[in-house]
């Protein structure tokens, strides 16, 4: 099959959360200033956070793990370009089964691998050693929305999906964790984020307008289009937590 068969995937983003590249390189900052011994990050895509910041801690030993084959070899693909693969390794897991503690675990956009962004913090605190790190990323309610607006979302958005960011933070601090870093983006990182995310399919519409696929991925970008501008933009907003845990006494 030809690059042209199809759209990419995700062949447009960096990583594949709504990030911009200031602040994705201050959480490489931060993570690295930490100097984490060991580092999971569940539900990792290709981890090209956890890519980063294994580079610059040496001697650190990582695990990305995510359920999506294709996303995982991309990483290990990464870390092998990196010269970082005998210290990181990507590995297909389901996220909410993994139990082996880290000083640094991350876990953004993945929660609802867990169930809800509560569920979440709550299942992944007791993964942060003492002393060490959770970077927790998930979507966040601007306010909380009406039926009608939930409707105009992607398929099944419920309104207890998310919380609103106090709350969010009060679930973290509820698990004994504390937050060292309160982040939320700015609209221009989510549009950023649905614009490259449909760069692949628009692209390739470009390219192949009449290829026998083009209706069927036109009505995909379309659909996803509504669910942003029509749908969340504005209303759904993207939280980063960093939350520490207290030294072992
Ligand atoms: C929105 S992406 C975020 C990827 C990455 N954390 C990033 O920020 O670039 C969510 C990821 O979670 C993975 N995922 C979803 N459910 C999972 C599960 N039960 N176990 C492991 N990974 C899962 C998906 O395959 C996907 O790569």
């Amino acid at each position: 099959m030809t690059s042209q068969d199809r759209p990419a995937r995700y062949g447009h983003l960096d990583c594949n959360s709504p990030i911009a590249k200031w602040r994705f390189d201050r959480q490489v900052d931060d993570c690295a200033a930490f100097a984490p011994s060991s580092i999971v990050d569940i539900g990792c895509g290709w981890g090209e956070l956890l890519q980063r910041i294994t580079e610059r801690v040496p001697g650190a030993k990582a695990v990305g793990i995510d359920s999506d084959l294709e996303l995982l070899e991309r990483g290990r693909a990464g870390a092998a370009r990196r010269g970082i693969a005998d210290r990181l390794e990507f590995v297909e897991y389901q996220g909410e089964d993994w139990t082996e503690p880290a000083d640094l675990v991350i876990c953004i956009g993945a929660a609802h691998a867990f169930g809800t962004s509560a569920q979440a913090v709550a299942a992944l605190a007791p993964l942060v050693k003492p002393g060490g790190r959770l970077l927790f990323g998930d979507g966040i309610w601007q306010r909380t929305p009406t039926e009608a607006e939930l409707a105009g979302m992607w398929p099944d958005t419920k309104a207890d999906e998310w919380l609103l960011l106090p709350d969010l933070v009060d679930a973290a601090v509820a698990t004994g964790l504390r937050p060292l870093r309160v982040e939320s983006v700015e609209q221009h990182e989510w549009d950023d984020f649905e614009s490259e995310f449909l760069m692949d399919k628009e692209v390739w519409l470009q390219a192949n307008p009449g290829h026998e696929r083009a209706e069927e991925v036109r009505a995909a970008a379309d659909a996803h289009r509504a669910w942003w501008l029509r749908g969340h933009r504005g209303l759904l907003g993207f939280a980063y937590l960093t939350l520490g845990r207290q030294v072992a006494l």
